[in-house]
């Protein structure tokens, strides 16, 4: 499974780069707005500071919500550098730029998915990505993993080369059971890639190895 950092923060996706284990970065305009990240021309070369950091993909979302604006902007930020992926949103326009950026060769993520019906529109439109969000799922008391296991089932059913990348991450557990459900791909916090490291009894193992070296020398 690839690890995506979900973040505008270029700290902590320097932590994650350092890391080792990082694949690409997804990014919202709430990231962004989080960062302090305001204007288009700052936007822009911020995605270009990223894609400095990481090697790979790098979701760059539009703003545009009509399929003119969403052609004109994707293509902006497509233009930006060869690692960035255009995130659209899943709305009628939205599938219509993913198909006219899939048959341009730009890569897409469709974004706020929260149906197996609306992850195969996506795929059949050439998505690259398909970015259901479990944690919100999760929030309104429904279950977001299921919703992984169903596209993962959809996708395998007729062979669909888009990803799905689990989004709306928020803790450990999300990303082992994307993980054993199959996800491509997750998008998640640093804290809960870092949380993957923890378990008490690595860290007692550790401290005994070390106090028992210390006794012998
Ligand atoms: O990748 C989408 C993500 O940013 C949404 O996460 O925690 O705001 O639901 P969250």
């Amino acid at each position: 499974m690839k690890f995506f950092i979900d973040t505008a923060n270029l700290t902590q996706i320097r932590e994650a780069q350092t890391l080792g284990i990082l694949d690409g970065v997804t990014t919202n305009p709430s990231l962004m707005a989080k960062e302090g990240i305001t204007g288009t021309e700052n936007i822009k070369n911020h995605y270009k500071a990223i894609c400095d950091i990481v090697e790979g993909d790098v979701s760059a979302e539009v703003i545009g919500t009509t399929y003119e604006e969403m052609i004109k902007e994707g293509e902006e930020l497509a233009a930006l550098h060869p690692q960035i992926v255009v995130k659209l949103p899943m709305i009628k326009d939205g599938v219509k730029a993913c198909k006219y950026f899939s048959d341009n060769g730009i890569k897409t993520n469709v974004t706020l998915v929260f149906s197996a019906g609306q992850a195969l529109l996506a795929a059949k439109a050439g998505a690259t990505y398909v970015s259901p969000f479990i944690g919100r799922l999760d929030d309104i008391s429904t279950d977001g993993l299921h919703l992984i296991s169903e596209i993962r089932k959809v996708y395998d059913n007729y062979n669909f080369q888009t990803e799905i990348l689990a989004a709306s991450v928020r803790h450990t557990m999300h990303i082992n059971n994307c993980a054993k459900i199959g996800a491509d791909v997750m998008t998640g916090p640093l804290s809960a890639i870092e949380g993957l490291l923890k378990h008490p009894l690595t860290d007692i193992g550790l401290e005994k190895f070390l106090a028992d070296y210390k006794k012998g020398n």
